[in-house]
Parts: C-alpha cells; sequence; structure tokens
C-alpha cells in the first residue's frame, strides 16, 4: 500500500492509497480510537455504488454507521444542507469520540468537513474521496467550507481530517469527464513543482487515461506528496500554499462568468493553466516550447485549451478576477512559471498584458 504522510504537527495524518481500502474502513477507524456512532455523509451518485461497503466494514469493526445522503454536485454545498446534516447528527446524538466519514468527490468532502469542524465545536473526520480531483486534491490539506449565493467556497475553516483513504477502486465509475477534469489538477502538479512527473505524464497518458491501476497509484501518491509537502510547509496560505492556485485566478473567474455550468473545474483551470503560461512567456521567460509542452499535454489528456471571449466577455473575465478572494489591494497577482517544474507566485501583471493574452487565446 501507498502512503504519504500529511506533516502538521500533532494534527499530523496518513493518506493510503490502494485498492479496496474502503473495506477496510472500520478497521482503520478503530485504530484511530473512535468509538460508537459513526455518520457516513455521502451523495446520491455516491451513496448507491459504496455506501453499504462503508457501512458493512464500520459495522464489522464494531461502530454503529448510519448514513446521511445529500443531493450531488456543487448545489448541495450550502448552509442548507450543512443545517439539515446537523440535524441528523443531533438526531442519532453524535458524541465527540464519534466519528464523520465523507465518502464522496470534493463537494462531499467540503460539505462533511465543514460540518465536522463545527458539530461540537469540531469531531473527527476521515475522507474516502471518491473523484480523482478529490484524491489528488480537496480531500488533503483541510479547506472545508461551503458556497453563498455571492460566491463559492465564502464559509469556511481550515480543519484537517484524521485520515485520508484513496481507494483506487472506486475511480473504475467515475464518468469520463469527472476523470479528464480530475487530470487537470495532475497535470498543475507537474508544472508548478515536478518536471518528471510532468514527463510521466507525456509519455503514458494513454495509459493514465485507461485508469491502469499501478500508474493511477503511483501518479496519485506523487501529487498527494506535493500537496502534503507544501501544506506542511504553508498550513493556511501565507505563501507558498498559494502556487496551488496556477491556472486559477483566469480559471476561477471563467467558471463565474458561465454562470458555473459550461466548464468544470478542471476544465476551466485546464484554460486557465494554458493562459497562465502564455503570460509566463510574456513575464518571467517560460519558453515557447514549454508552453507549448503544457498545452499539449492538456489536450492528450481531452481537456479544451482554448475559449473564444467576445469584448464584452473579456471585460466581465477581468472584473471576475479583481473580485477574486486572493486579490491583494485590489491587484491581481498571479502564479507563473519560470519552466515546467518550477513557478513563482505573488507576480503582478501590467493589465494591458493580461488583456492581450485573453484576447490571442
Ligand atoms: N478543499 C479543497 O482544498 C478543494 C480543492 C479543490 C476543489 N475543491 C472543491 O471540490 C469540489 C469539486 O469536487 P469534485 O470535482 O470531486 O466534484 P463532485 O464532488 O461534485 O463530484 C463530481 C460528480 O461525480 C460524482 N461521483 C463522485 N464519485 C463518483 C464515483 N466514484 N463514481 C461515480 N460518480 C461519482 C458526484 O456525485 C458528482 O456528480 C468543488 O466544490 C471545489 O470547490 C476543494
Ligand atoms: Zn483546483
Amino acid at each position: 500500500m501507498r502512503s504519504v504522510k500529511v506533516p502538521l504537527g500533532n494534527r499530523s495524518y496518513t493518506i493510503k492509497i490502494a485498492s479496496g481500502l474502503l473495506r477496510r474502513l472500520g478497521r482503520a477507524c478503530s485504530t484511530l480510537n473512535f468509538t460508537g456512532q459513526c455518520a457516513i455523509i455521502s451523495d446520491r451518485n455516491v451513496a448507491p455504488r459504496f455506501a453499504n461497503i462503508a457501512r458493512q466494514s464500520l459495522s464489522r469493526a464494531g461502530f454503529k454507521p448510519f448514513l446521511i445522503v445529500v443531493p450531488a454536485g456543487e448545489t448541495a454545498k450550502t448552509l442548507d444542507t450543512v443545517r439539515a446534516c446537523y440535524d441528523q447528527l443531533a438526531e442519532h446524538r453524535l458524541e465527540r469520540q464519534s466519528c464523520i466519514v465523507a465518502l464522496g468527490g470534493g463537494v462531499v468532502g467540503d460539505l462533511a468537513g465543514f460540518v465536522a469542524a463545527t458539530y461540537l465545536r469540531g469531531i473527527g473526520f476521515v475522507q474516502v474521496p471518491t473523484t480523482l480531483l478529490a484524491q489528488v486534491d480537496s480531500s488533503v490539506g483541510g479547506k472545508v467550507g461551503v458556497n453563498l449565493k455571492a460566491g463559492k467556497n465564502l464559509v469556511g475553516s481550515f480543519y484537517q481530517p484524521r485520515l485520508v483513504l484513496c481507494d483506487l477502486e472506486t475511480l473504475s465509475g467515475l464518468p469520463e469527464r469527472e476523470f479528464r477534469a480530475g487530470l487537470a489538477e495532475v497535470i498543475k502538479y507537474g508544472i508548478i513543482y515536478d518536471a518528471s512527473l510532468f514527463a510521466r505524464l507525456e509519455r503514458e497518458m494513454p495509459k493514465v487515461l485507461q485508469r491502469d491501476p499501478r500508474i493511477l497509484g503511483a501518479v496519485i501518491e506523487r501529487c498527494c506528496r506535493i500537496k502534503a509537502d507544501v501544506v506542511g510547509r504553508d498550513e493556511t496560505e501565507s505563501g507558498v500554499r498559494a502556487i496551488l492556485n496556477f491556472g486559477h485566478t483566469i480559471g476561477h473567474a471563467l467558471e463565474a462568468i458561465s454562470g458555473y455550468g459550461r466548464y468544470l473545474h478542471g476544465e476551466a483551470i485546464s484554460i486557465g493553466q494554458i493562459m497562465a503560461a502564455t503570460l509566463s512567456k510574456e513575464v518571467c521567460g517560460l519558453s515557447e516550447q514549454d508552453v507549448e509542452r503544457i498545452r499539449k499535454l492538456f489536450q492528450r489528456a481531452g481537456l479544451p485549451t482554448h475559449v473564444e471571449l467576445t469584448a464584452r466577455q473579456r471585460k466581465l473575465l477581468l472584473e471576475a478576477m479583481r473580485l477574486d478572494k486572493k486579490v491583494r489591494g485590489g491587484e491581481v497577482q498571479f502564479v507563473l512559471a519560470n519552466r515546467v517544474g518550477k513557478v513563482r507566485w505573488g507576480e503582478r501583471v501590467p493589465e494591458a498584458m493580461i488583456r492581450r493574452v485573453l484576447g490571442a487565446s
């Protein structure tokens, strides 16, 4: 079994990566000294597939599991759903030594993590991510939260899980589009941190797309290691953690102006990363050759690499970028690449240059 430690002092935890881990969930929870009731929070797509396996495993280990099913998709990530979860936790008399299992993609992980962070002022939770995006990104690092009408992830906290179980078997039924969207984050790790991961993806993209468990396990482990290292150095994003936002300033703005429906997050940041690479060429000398490698890899992963924008959409996109949470003192800051595997953060880019790149996209 592959395992990665997230080093955060007495809040450190392990990410385990292997096939069949869900069946061992109960034993893993016992090892963490949880007892009694255990709430599994899952969504309407994931629960019918995997909740029974989770429940049986927990029962076998002596827990009293119960299931909370929330609607699937981004629209479930609200305070209304949080309240519905609290009510069910109270009904089942969850106690401080009980645990919450987040069984699903990033939506369930963010929501269940926020519920765990706040119910009884915090009870332990375990992440069982079932999308590629959740396994390489959202289940690691402790950002939990929900959306408001005014914007995504506006309410939340940093609250680390006690354990993350990435069961590779759960990925086999993931819709193709969701799988490819997760690859946008995988490629991101190559660009920001690891030229050899990037090169491996260039060599092995067909096998990755076939979800070959051997390669997938190795790639997911590498991504988790990078995220664990970055989060271990800067848990609350006052510095280096910002590099994880490569391509996200433009990507988030694209999601916002297209009404959070047209693009999946991974698709928006695929376009965002290519635009960020183009900006990097102008600002910090990323070679034309590297820009092309980046564009090609996203293309081979079946992700969108291009968007036609009208003048009005360009204006909206710039406005949306200025509204991004990460803006400091009204100035849009970017993560830019010097080369594949090496980025800088907090880069100011003249607005005229952003306009030029958006126009040329
Ligand atoms: N906390 C963080 O650090 C962080 C980082 C990145 C993204 N996020 C958040 O993650 C969310 C996106 O996560 P996501 O892409 O996993 O989306 P998601 O949770 O909506 O899952 C995508 C879809 O796949 C379905 N699904 C999940 N697992 C499945 C499986 N194994 N088989 C079949 N269907 C399955 C879900 O029901 C859903 O319809 C966003 O809300 C985003 O804000 C958080
Ligand atoms: Zn992302």
